[in-house]
């Protein structure tokens, strides 16, 4: 510990490998509102931060990366030998990165999205939604070949095990469809054991490509579970979202023809959905899958997550929100409700968004491209006319709350004719590719590990016993 010509003392050895100690700052002034100033010749790092703990008057010097500082630093400040070190703390990771990920890009407050590199309107105008997976998985756009061997590929693990097929029988028929997709999957994991060697490229590769295969497949099952069809196998003459609208709609034809306006309209969408980075489900499939938990159980996880209507769940939530505000008339009456606090405007605001999200203003118009086939969805009137007054509405304006993506997408969906319980398992499907993205990031990164937060214990210090016959009660009765 060395004494300043200013009284304060500095610490060395506060930084991570290759930073500069806060030794370096011995003789310098540097607080709030003044600049540091380094001595000359003294080489600083370009990025970091001097913080001064006011407890101990130590001076410490700590590096910025991408602007991020990283918490393990903030352990190295202490009161004394004894003293754990400081924490952050960031209940909801309202401002903590987690990871390092190369996937995909958002810069909330101008509204941009693109997954690695290139930009969301693009991908969805240009591409089809294998392509998109393949470069969100595997960093590039595939070359003709590869396109061609990936999309082979997929198409031969489209069928599910008849045992399966059997497991998803069990459901009760008003089973919630988001229910049996998350245990289906989950139960894929009794299916293939091999999975669980997650340390090896080629079997985690071989997982991948039986969960993107596989989760339309599952998805429709659950449909037509609900609805009391027979489920129809996946026909391997057809594209991914093809064989999709086959799985969900074939009747007693011999071949399902697709309509290619409402085709290339789930293609679009599940190139919208297919990666957002660290939301709660990404976050949640990093979480189990940092225990070395199979992809299976994780991706189970994740879509677990997804189903809150604070998530994925939204886009259900929207249409129980246009059917009870009925019609354009009552928009008014909804708004000054959600502005007084009673409700919440579904479908509107966003953790990393402060802006239109993109992927609403795409939906949007993908949304008349469908509507020139089933006919426009009535509720569209409600939904425009809820946007109009919120993006007025010094409430929403102040709050910066604008559409997300599940505001528009639960429109598109009821024009296609499904109900609203299965508007988040057509979130889930595409997004089972982000999810193993983020999963694949994860295994290959040296520096992670189980994650495992820290918490700020707030509850009792030791306490003395009490025997049963001593005890008072002085919990209130819960009421069940
Ligand atoms: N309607 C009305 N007010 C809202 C809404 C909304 N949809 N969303 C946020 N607000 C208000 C909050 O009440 C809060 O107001 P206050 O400052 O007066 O307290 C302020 O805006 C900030 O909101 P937070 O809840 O702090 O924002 P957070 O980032 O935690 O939440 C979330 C984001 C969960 C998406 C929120 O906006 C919401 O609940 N929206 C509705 C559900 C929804 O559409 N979810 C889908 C998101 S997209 C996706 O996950 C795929």
């Amino acid at each position: 510990m060395a004494s300043g010509a200013d009284g304060r003392k500095y610490r060395s050895g506060t930084l991570a490998p290759g930073g500069v100690s806060a030794a370096a700052f011995s003789g310098t002034r540097s607080g709030p509102g003044l600049a540091p100033a380094f001595p000359g010749g003294m080489q600083m790092p370009e990025e970091s931060l001097t913080i001064t703990d006011n407890r101990t008057n130590i001076t410490y010097t700590v590096p910025l990366h991408h602007g991020t500082v990283r918490a393990m630093d903030l352990r190295k400040i202490k009161t004394g030998p004894d003293d754990f070190g400081l924490m952050s703390y960031d209940p909801a990771f309202m401002n903590t990165a987690s990871c390092q990920s190369a996937i995909t890009f958002i810069d909330g407050d101008k509204g941009i999205l693109r997954y690695r590199g290139y930009p969301i309107e693009v991908l969805a105008e240009r591409c089809t939604f294998l392509e998109v997976a393949y470069l969100i998985l595997f960093g590039e756009l595939p070359t003709e070949p590869e396109l061609k061997e990936w999309t082979d590929k997929i198409t031969h693990h489209t069928m599910i095990h008849e045992n399966t097929k059997e497991f998803m029988r069990g459901f009760h028929h008003d089973a919630h469809p988001m229910g049996m997709f998350i245990s289906t999957i989950a139960a894929l994991s009794t299916f293939y054991p091999d999975a669980r060697n997650i340390q090896s490229r080629q079997v985690r590769n071989h997982q991948i490509l039986r969960l993107i295969g596989k989760v339309p497949t599952i998805a429709a099952y659950a449909y037509r579970h609900s609805l009391g069809l027979p489920y129809v196998y996946p026909d391997n003459d057809l594209t991914y979202t093809e064989n999709f609208l086959n799985m969900l709609w074939k009747m007693t034809e011999l071949k399902y023809e697709p309509n290619p306006v409402l085709a290339r309209a789930a293609e679009v969408l599940f190139i919208l959905h297919a990666d957002h980075e660290q939301n709660c489900s990404a976050n949640t499939m990093r979480c189990v899958g940092s225990s070395h938990a199979d992809p299976y159980v994780s991706v189970a996880a994740a879509a677990a997550a997804l189903s809150g209507p604070l998530h994925g769940g939204a886009n259900e939530e929207v249409l129980k929100m246009l059917d009870e505000i009925g019609s354009v008339d009552r928009v008014p009456e909804y708004v000054e409700k959600v502005k007084a606090g009673h409700l919440k405007l579904m479908g509107f605001g966003h953790r990393v968004y402060k802006n239109y999200d993109p992927r609403a203003r795409i939906i949007k118009r993908t949304a008349e491209a469908v509507f020139e086939v089933t006919g426009r969805n009535p509720k569209l009137d409600i939904a425009l006319e809820l946007e109009g007054i919120a993006l007025q509405d010094e409430y929403f304006v102040k709050r910066k709350l604008y559409p997300n993506v599940d505001f528009y997408s639960g429109i598109i969906y009821q024009a296609l004719g499904f109900s609203p319980d299965m508007f988040t398992v057509l979130f889930a499907i595409p997004r089972t590719v982000g999810w193993l993205a983020q999963w694949q990031e994860l295994l290959e990164d040296a520096e992670q590990k189980i994650a495992r937060p820290r918490q700020d214990f707030i509850g009792h210090d030791v306490r003395e016993f009490v025997a049963l016959e001593d005890r008072v009660t002085k919990v209130a009765p819960v009421s069940d």
